[in-house]
């Protein structure tokens, strides 16, 4: 059953499905025909952005035919608070990074603080290469420039959507499509 704060779904779990199988073949390909290094000895450091890319993450690395491993960071951003923008790190990486490709797995870029700040404390530790997928891309929203190199889907318009990783509240992580939250429960 639809939630009610549901206005619409905007991305079917089949049109997920086809565009992270895009993604991940157009993403393994690159990395393929890059670099010249050893895969396995020093394979891609996948970095999932807990918790929204989760779901996301899972698909699109379950289609790429490539050698890997994977981390994952947590952060919070404040939001409301003294310092909009500022970010906390509350799961930093396992692995050192150092020499390695790295490739970060967020679920949206929305105004590019989030993105901004954990590249620039990954780029310090002088990863081999630092590339960013992201499912969703709202370019219209944007306060901080940031590099993307792979989108999933570009929303071009303000909307708020949960689904496939992505929260309200903490809900809503677990439906299998994207769907628009309704505007009078936005928050903005
Ligand atoms: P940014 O720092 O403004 O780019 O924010 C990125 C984070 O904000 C994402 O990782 C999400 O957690 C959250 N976010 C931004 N837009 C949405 C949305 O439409 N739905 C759910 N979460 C969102």
């Amino acid at each position: 059953m639809k939630p009610e704060i549901l206005e619409r779904v905007i991305y079917s779990p089949e049109e997920i499905a086809a565009r992270v199988r895009e993604l991940a073949r157009q993403i393994a390909a690159d990395y393929r025909s890059g670099g010249g290094r050893d895969p396995y000895r020093r394979p891609l450091l996948v970095v999932g952005l807990l918790k929204g890319a989760l779901p996301f993450m899972a698909d699109l690395t379950r289609a790429m035919d490539i050698p890997m491993e994977y981390d994952f960071m947590a952060v919070s951003s404040y939001q409301g608070g003294t310092s909009p923008g500022e970010v906390r790190i509350l799961k930093d990486l396992d692995s050192p990074v150092g020499a390695r490709d790295l490739l970060i797995v967020e679920d949206i870029v929305d105004t590019g603080h989030t993105l901004d700040h954990i590249l620039r404390r990954l780029k310090v530790r002088e990863p081999a290469s630092l590339r960013v997928c992201t499912l969703l891309d709202k370019p219209a929203r944007r306060e901080v420039e940031v590099p993307v190199d792979y989108v999933g889907f570009t929303l071009e318009e303000n909307l708020f959507v949960v689904g496939y990783g992505l929260d309200y509240a903490e809900l809503y992580r677990n439906l299998p499509y994207i769907g628009v939250v309704k505007p009078e429960y936005q928050e903005r």
